[in-house]
């Protein structure tokens, strides 16, 4: 079998996706929440752009921890050793300090000895292109074994003042292994697209080299995201849908070849559009965005991990990944799945509580979670909102169930409201009982084993707390929460 890749080229070796994972920290922050915190109501969310809720870290939490969960679940699902590793890509726009990259602090959270680790910048697009760029280092030769991870802590940079950008987005992260195959399959064509034209579409202004950080860029909120809408959905709509089917058709396809797509997860209007610009069916599209919202470069791999542990994909099958982003960027992998969906039980082997990220020894961290947001998700919300599906013909797993948590039935349908009840495990809990992953430095305090600040994730570089509120006494307040999904 041939396989084109790109213009009439030819892979010198096949890179087959042999492990998924996901995973969404437990804290749910609801439309009704948002409509507590700015000027919006859940029926206008649901319309514009069919989220219903999204999943916040918790003050424990940081990209790299929830990158490091959902790729040691990608690994346990591909049967390996997180040492048969050689190659750690980790595609984000919130990573958790500008610098070491992520990556690193994953590569040592998964007790791997061997690889090289990096972070992929592509915003929304970031899982596509680092997909991309596993596929060129396996197919060179120069790897063998590639974790690919989508992680973001995107709550960290939102202005909760905004309703234009906070009803957007949510926090999470997914992975998949990569690994070197002499057998047909994998990836078959990619697209990558890049158009700076519109690079302060979305965008976070201050806190790089071209605006540093002081305060006056945090007194003027410039740190947080910001975003022209209306541009973006232009942008999205013209894109997404001639990028799905350049990588199809240099996969030598055609779009009705495609048993699934699995697009990113910003707007089910977006989704909608693409489905018509390629003439298929909403059926075709896997939609999870009513849960988690838009995780940026973690929502394509969270929904593939979800979508193939709902039973949604098989042995042979070609699935269409694609995604659009801040560059402005869009990016599509058009790939023949080969391996076994029912692996997708073994990530249940990984528990988050078990995970752990080495926190510098001063490390001096204050709460993450921006003060507005912290009252919102300390008390109880007045509404349960509704978790039907938007998408009338999506399976039960997408239909408020855990389906991130491949469960014991194999279809990842686990039933998420046996676990909503709202507990106490909030960020003072220092024995792994809590939700998610924890950080520890020696000897630390109640703050120091908080997140790192955002700006790198956290602090815009600068050592000043971007979005933190003040270090609290550590009383454990109670959280809405939804058992730790994930996958
Ligand atoms: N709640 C209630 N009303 C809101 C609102 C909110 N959260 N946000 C905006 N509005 C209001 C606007 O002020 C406007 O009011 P007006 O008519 O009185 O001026 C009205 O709703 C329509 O706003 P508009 O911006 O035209 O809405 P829209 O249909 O374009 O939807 C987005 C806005 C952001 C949902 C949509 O543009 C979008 O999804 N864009 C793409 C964003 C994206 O995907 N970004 C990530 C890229 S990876």
């Amino acid at each position: 079998m041939t396989r084109a890749f790109g213009a009439g080229g030819h892979l010198p070796r096949a890179a087959h996706l042999v492990g998924w994972g996901a995973y969404a920290p437990s804290q749910v922050l609801t439309n009704a929440d948002l409509a507590r915190m700015v000027d919006t109501n859940d029926e206008w969310i649901v319309k514009r752009t069919g989220i219903r809720e999204r999943r916040v870290a918790g003050p424990h939490e940081t990209t790299a921890s929830m990158g490091a969960v959902a790729g040691l679940r990608a690994i346990a699902v591909a049967g390996m050793d997180p040492d048969e590793i050689d190659l750690i890509l980790l595609a984000t726009l919130t990573p958790d300090y500008w610098m070491p990259a992520t990556a690193a602090l994953v590569k040592e959270a998964i007790g791997n000895t061997r690889a090289f680790a990096m972070d992929v910048m592509a915003a929304c697009s970031g899982f596509a292109y680092a997909y991309a760029t596993a596929q060129a280092y396996i197919a060179s030769g120069m790897a063998r074994n590639v974790l690919v991870i989508g992680a973001e802590a995107l709550t960290r940079f939102l202005d909760f003042t905004d309703r234009g950008t906070c009803i957007l987005f949510g926090d999470g992260a997914g992975a998949v292994v990569l690994s070197a195959s002499d057998e047909p399959g994998g990836a078959l064509g990619f697209e990558l697209t890049t158009e700076p034209s519109g690079a302060y579409m979305i965008w976070v202004p201050a806190g790089g080299a071209a605006a540093p950080p002081s305060a006056s860029t945090v007194a003027g909120r410039e740190h947080y995201i910001r975003m022209e809408g209306k541009e973006t959905y232009r942008f999205a709509t013209k894109t997404l849908a001639a990028t799905a089917l350049a990588s199809i058709r240099k996969a030598g396809l055609a779009p009705s070849d495609i048993d699934l797509f699995v697009p990113h997860q910003a707007n089910i209007r977006i989704i909608e559009a693409v489905a018509k610009g390629l003439g298929l069916p909403m059926d075709k599209m896997f939609v999870n965005l009513d849960r988690y919202g838009n995780t940026s470069a973690a929502s394509v791999p969270m929904a593939l991990a979800e979508a193939v542990n709902a039973g949604r994909v098989k042995v042979g099958d070609h699935v269409c990944i694609v995604a659009f982003g801040a560059g402005l960027t869009s990016g599509a992998v058009t790939l023949q799945w080969t391996a076994d969906p029912a692996n997708g039980l073994r990530a249940e082997s990984i528990r988050p509580e078990d995970v752990h990220i080495r926190m510098p020894e001063d490390w001096n961290s204050v709460d993450q979670l921006p003060p507005a947001l912290a009252a919102i998700l300390a008390a109880p919300g007045p509404v349960e909102v509704d978790l039907s599906d938007v998408v009338p013909d999506e399976p039960a797993a997408t239909n408020g169930a855990a389906a991130l948590n491949p469960a014991a039935d194999g279809n990842g349908a686990a039933d998420r409201n046996a676990a909503a009840d709202r507990h106490g495990a909030g960020p003072a809990d220092p024995n792994g009982s809590g939700p998610g992953v924890h950080e520890h430095s020696p000897g630390e305090s109640r703050a120091a084993r908080g997140a790192a600040a955002p700006g790198g994730a956290g602090n815009n570089g600068s050592g000043t707390p971007a979005t933190a509120g003040p270090a609290t006494d550590g009383t454990v307040a109670p959280m809405r929460e939804h058992e730790e999904v994930n996958s």
